[in-house]
């Protein structure tokens, strides 16, 4: 169902929206109403466009009908009910505006005044107060009461949380933030303590809000009628003037925001109640980690310098791009066409990806481009695209509402992809049941009110026996739906892969051990996934960042389609991608291989209409990938390269082979927001634009477009698609386009799964999901209904090869890596707010019988050392894994998770093994040698830009 974008939605219905094909018909103050059955008599007055006075209900929230301001008058009903508590009947005739009514809300009004400050007019709610207004509906013009009896009027205001206060001498106890923590977040950090005049908002588990289980979300913010939760952004800027909708440029579930602004001040961000991707809810980076974009390590001005040793030079745009052209040029004639590339980045929009790609297929005339879903969901796109024949995920975040067994794989949506996983979690509570597959126990598997029905804490590199032994299990229990196999798949691939998956090798009996699972575990969730009726399946890097990564994700499609559970609500397959525009960056042709719209660069008739619309001869080889770059960099043949917005230095695996690889280049631009651990190894550094600085579009997981619209302007003077056709330009390639909607229309013009995306379109439906076409004018929200994309559904043979990391006495632990809630990905932005409250390092998770083997305790600083190299963190003690595996997260650089990841990679896609790397954990007192390098180079690195500031003008030395 397409959501037709509508401002006017952002009206609070007071109730929820109820769907019913049966339709009631009642009569509000004379006027008739039809409204689906089940809806309150609330929400219908206020279809009518009658305002009814609430305090405790909110459309976002089921009723609680404890304010008793809402009461209407209904014939035949005795007393006086609850609006916003009564549903509506037949025939139903209601009064909302009556002498008596009046006299009751007003009532009511006054003794919730009579406790409560009078300082409206320096609250910082003033004028945004849902009790200010109330009291203004009923009339309220006097307490008759007197404001001296008991009152709560000195309670203390907890300011724990970095982002907002409470402060509870303006509480109503309306209850809306404990039903927010709980229905739309699924925390349930929140209650009401006490009775009576004594009940109290109390934060659960912890004296005050930081300390608490909250985790920041900002729910219960956004459901406060009053002041008393309050961001203090707005208690320190005042209440914003104007609101600008655009997406988060966190994670990838694409959360559309208001950006309330108060002049060219981002005051605030408000997850947006339209928005399609998240209705109204965010997680706390997107809703208050937006300091890092105006920060004070912001880099404004371009800057050029000959050798990484010497300081930086500010100079002009012009003079940073001429000298990067020059550059470029220079070396593809010293050392041929091939031995320049870019990487495009999955942070920026699509608009600007396409312009790299097109500016290193057509400007520099090779096809060595690539992104960093490389080192993250480049097996999603060919294990797909084998199986499937389409390289996305097949549902909308909305399908899971339908499922009925939820499948989780190597995926932490709680902390990764918060507003998915708070989603999810309301579907468990509804009773869909849930079979988590993870070496850790994440947070899914046992949060209030949903828990995991089976946890597969399978061993680090596992996946591809494990799957296999689900489709075994499958397939020798009858539990095959083979009407959709018949009708849907390749007969002949799937006999053989039904052969193969049969034979007992691939059984949980052989599989269990390797997998450290028990058997009867697998064989009960292969039954429940087979059996339990609409079964969904979500993954991440969990999956991906394996040698056999791209095998697993073959084998999770054959799963769904030998269940048949594609093609429809509540199933499929979801891979949940990282970040926010990493879906777009493979769209728009970033991989080497590949045109927009994932179409080979050797396929003539594709590469023929790109050459007619950009005027240039393509090659038809495939290009470089970013590891063969490191490569032949270190081998001598490839020599520059123009890296947009990726912090490959930090984010790639084996970080000295990438340090290397950046140091023998010979000219390295970086276009970036912070001097990042690439730009260290830099010589042209362009200044790059926050999201909030440019317009364009980021597609999210679910293939959705969604507009990005600036609300301030590029603090170094351009947006990132600007600069990229500056560089364009100076290379003697015309760029000329004056907005990214017009880059969007060529875009459209050349992809045929775009070709009716355009931002008028976009801006009439809020947000598009492609394939967005002819035959799908309004977008595709679930993909292979009818049909796969290839036609035929193909099964893949995956044969189980164990990862050639392996334990052994020397490294005897299996270390694996993941996100946190409160970090982004290398941490550049996250780091950079008040977000560090959370989590202010990198720490290793060892089980407390590893830890007790080795002497370790909480908080020691302990060397974790791998086949690669070595590093050092502090010991968090933690039965979180199991034994024998450690974990760690990876967003300080100085924490050197890549210093130990190995070179292992993906078998087709070079995708890296981040989750499998055997190491050894010992107690130290000194930081590892790579770390004091690190330090040592770091340090000289921001004293060359810290000279920066204070050199004038000064030539480059040549
Ligand atoms: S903190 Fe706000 S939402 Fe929560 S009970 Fe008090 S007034 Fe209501
Ligand atoms: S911020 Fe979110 S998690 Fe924290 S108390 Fe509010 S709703 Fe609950
Ligand atoms: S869930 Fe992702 S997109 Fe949504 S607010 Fe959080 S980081 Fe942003
Ligand atoms: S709004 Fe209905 S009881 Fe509070």
């Amino acid at each position: 169902m397409i959501n037709i974008f509508d401002p006017a939605s952002d009206i609070d219905l007071g109730t929820p929206a109820r769907e019913s094909e049966a339709q009631v018909s009642l009569s509000i103050d004379g006027r008739e109403i039809s409204v689906p059955a089940g809806t309150s008599v609330m929400r219908a007055a206020a279809l009518l466009g009658t305002t009814i006075p609430k305090l405790c209900a909110t459309d976002s929230l089921e009723a609680f009908g404890s304010c008793r301001m809402c009461l209407v008058e209904i014939d035949g009903m005795r007393g006086y009910p609850a609006s916003c508590t009564t549903p509506v009947t037949e025939g139903m005739v209601v009064h909302t505006q009556t002498p008596k009514l009046a006299t009751l809300r007003r009532n009511v009004m006054e003794l919730y005044i009579s406790d409560h400050p009078l300082d409206c007019l320096t609250c910082s709610a003033n004028g945004n107060c849902e009790l200010q207004t109330v009291a203004g509906q009923v009339g309220l013009r006097e307490v008759r009461y007197g404001y001296d009896g008991a009152n709560h009027l000195d309670e203390q205001k907890d300011v724990s949380n970095p982002y907002f206060d409470y402060d509870p001498s303006k509480c109503i106890v309306c209850n809306r933030c404990v039903r927010a923590c709980e229905e739309t977040q699924g925390t349930f950090a929140l209650t009401i303590s006490g009775r009576g005049f004594e009940s109290r908002v109390a934060a659960a588990g912890g004296e005050n809000f930081l300390d608490s289980e909250c985790v920041s979300c900002g729910a219960c913010v956004q459901a406060c009628p009053t002041a008393t939760l309050m961001e203090k952004s707005v208690v320190e800027l005042g209440q914003p003037e104007r609101s600008v909708i655009t997406t988060c440029a966190y994670c990838g579930v694409g959360c559309s925001f208001k950006a309330e602004m108060k002049g060219d001040q981002l005051v605030r961000m408000v997850p947006d109640k339209n928005g399609q991707a998240n209705h109204g809810h965010s997680c706390v980076k997107g809703r208050f980690a937006f300091g890092y974009a105006t920060h004070p390590d912001r880099i404004t001005k371009p800057m050029i310098r000959k050798h990484i040793s010497d300081p930086w030079q500010e100079v002009s745009w012009d003079e940073a791009v001429n000298y990067a052209a020059s550059e470029f040029r220079r070396i593809q004639l010293e050392y041929g066409r091939d031995s320049i590339g870019g990487i495009t980045s999955s942070r920026c929009t699509n608009e600007e990806t396409y312009l790299v790609q097109k500016l290193v297929r057509a400007g520099f005339g090779n096809n060595n481009v690539d992104t960093c879903a490389r080192v993250c969901h480049s097996p999603t796109g060919y294990g797909l695209k084998q199986t499937l024949g389409e390289s996305a995920g097949t549902q909308s975040f909305d399908s899971v509402m339908q499922a009925d067994v939820v499948l989780v794989i190597g995926a932490n949506p709680t902390d990764a992809h918060p507003v998915f996983g708070s989603q999810l979690k309301r579907r468990l509570r509804q009773g869909a049941r849930l079979i988590v597959i993870d070496p850790r126990r994440i947070d899914l598997v046992d949060s209030p009110h949903a828990r995991a029905e089976l946890h597969l804490a399978l061993r680090p590199g596992t996946n591809v026996a494990m799957l296999n032994a689900l489709a075994h299990v499958i397939v020798t229990e009858g539990l095959v739906k083979q009407d959709f196999v018949d009708a849907r798949c390749e007969a002949t691939d799937f006999a053989r892969w039904r052969d193969f998956v049969s034979l007992p090798e691939n059984s949980p009996e052989a599989m269990g051990p390797i997998c450290g699972v028990s058997p009867d575990d697998i064989r009960a969730a292969a039954r429940l996934y087979a059996t339990g009726g609409n079964a969904a399946i979500y993954y991440g890097l969990g999956v991906t960042e394996h040698s056999q990564g791209s095998t697993s994700v073959m084998g999770i499609a054959n799963l769904a389609m030998v269940t048949g559970n594609i093609g429809r609500e509540g199933v499929g397959v979801n891979p949940l991608r990282g970040q926010n525009n990493v879906q777009g960056s493979c769209d728009m042709g970033s991989f080497p291989h590949e045109l927009p719209g994932y179409r080979h660069v050797s396929n003539d008739t594709v590469r023929a209409q790109f050459e007619q619309a950009w005027g240039v001869t393509l090659q038809p080889d495939p290009g470089l990938r970013i590891p063969n770059m490191f490569e032949a960099a270190l081998g001598g043949t490839f020599k520059a390269l123009y890296c947009q917005g990726e912090d490959i230095a930090q984010s790639d695996p084996n970080t000295q082979h990438v340090t290397a690889a950046l140091s023998a280049m010979e000219c390295v631009v970086v276009q970036d927001i912070f001097l990042n651990e690439t730009a260290k190894f830099a010589h042209v550094f362009l200044p790059g634009s926050s999201f909030l600085e440019k317009d364009g579009t980021f597609t999210n997981a679910e293939r959705r477009i969604s507009r990005v619209r600036k609300v301030m302007d590029p603090l170094g003077g351009k947006a990132d698609w600007e600069a990229t056709q500056l560089l364009a330009n100076a290379l003697g390639y015309k760029m000329d386009y004056k907005h990214p909607s017009q880059i969007m229309d060529e875009i459209a013009s050349l992809t045929p799964t775009f070709t009716r995306v355009s931002y008028a379109e976009l801006d009439r439906h809020g947000s598009l999901q492609w394939p967005c076409n002819d035959a799908a004018p309004d977008g595709t929200p679930t993909m292979h209904i009818e049909e796969f994309v290839r036609g035929k559904g193909r099964f893949m043979l995956t044969g189980y090869v164990p990862t050639e990391e392996k334990v052994n006495n020397r490294y005897p632990l299996l270390l694996t890596t993941g996100r946190i809630l409160s970090q982004y990905n290398v941490g550049a932005q996250t780091r950079r707010t008040d977000n560090v409250a959370w989590h202010e390092e990198d720490r290793l998770e060892i089980h407390p019988t590893d830890a007790e083997s080795r002497g370790i305790t909480e908080g020691d600083w302990v060397g974790v050392g791998s086949r690669a190299g070595q590093t050092v963190l502090r010991a968090k003690v933690s039965e979180r894994v199991a034994p024998g595996v450690v974990y760690t997260t990876f967003h300080f650089p100085e924490s050197g998770a890549n210093v130990i990841t190995t070179d292992n990679s993906d078998w087709a896609t070079n995708c890296p093994e981040y989750k499998v790397t055997a190491v050894e954990v010992t107690r130290v007192y000194h930081p590892s040698e790579w770390q004091k390098r690190y330090q040592e180079f770091s340090d000289e690195q921001r004293r060359l830009l810290k000279d920066r500031r204070r050199t004038e003008k000064v030539e480059v030395r040549r």
